[in-house]
């Protein structure tokens, strides 16, 4: 039997300024828990502006960047690291569509915003975009390694 198994996949999820400001942590950070994903790092800060346009450094040319990054460092961000199999691709269909007009009912923008500036949550696009943005948001050392109990009933 292996000593290791192999470290499952992360993505990196953020609660905007909007959605930690209406009182949406709760909601959306269960979302992710019931669905059997596991929380393995989570801090609330307010990202400085430079640190926002670093982490929406692919749409510097863009026109809505500008507002997009004084949005993202204009409050608290609840910035989170989720592992479990999948996780990239299905935590997007868990926050649906980039604008909410167009998101499908019960993912957490269709159900929780309405326009596409306002949309509460941030979900790595794919695999490389999810290995930079923890990297950037999180040190090696803020990230746990755990077995949780329910493990063992989800795969
Ligand atoms: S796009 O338009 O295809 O680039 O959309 P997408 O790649 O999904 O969006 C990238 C991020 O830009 C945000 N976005 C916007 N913000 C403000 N205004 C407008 N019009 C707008 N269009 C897209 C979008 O929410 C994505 O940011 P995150 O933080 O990932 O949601």
């Amino acid at each position: 039997q292996e000593a290791h198994a192999a470290q499952m996949e992360r993505t990196f999820i953020a609660i905007k300024p909007d959605g930690v400001q209406r009182g949406l942590i709760s909601e959306i950070v269960s979302r992710f828990e019931r669905k059997g994903f596991k929380l393995v790092g989570i801090k609330i800060i307010v990202p400085p502006k430079d640190f926002a346009q670093r982490h929406y450094h692919d749409l510097k040319d863009r026109p809505f960047f500008n507002g997009l990054c004084n949005f993202l460092s204009s409050g608290p961000v609840l910035a989170m690291v989720w592992e479990g199999e999948g996780v990239i691709r299905y935590g997007r269909k868990l926050i649906g569509a980039t604008d909410p007009q167009n998101s499908e009912p019960g993912t957490i923008r269709a159900d929780l915003a309405v326009v596409v500036g306002r949309n509460i949550i941030h979900g790595s696009d794919g695999p490389e975009t999810a290995k930079d943005e923890i990297k950037l948001w999180f040190k090696p050392e803020e990230l746990v390694n755990y077995t949780s109990n329910a493990e063992k009933w989800i795969y």
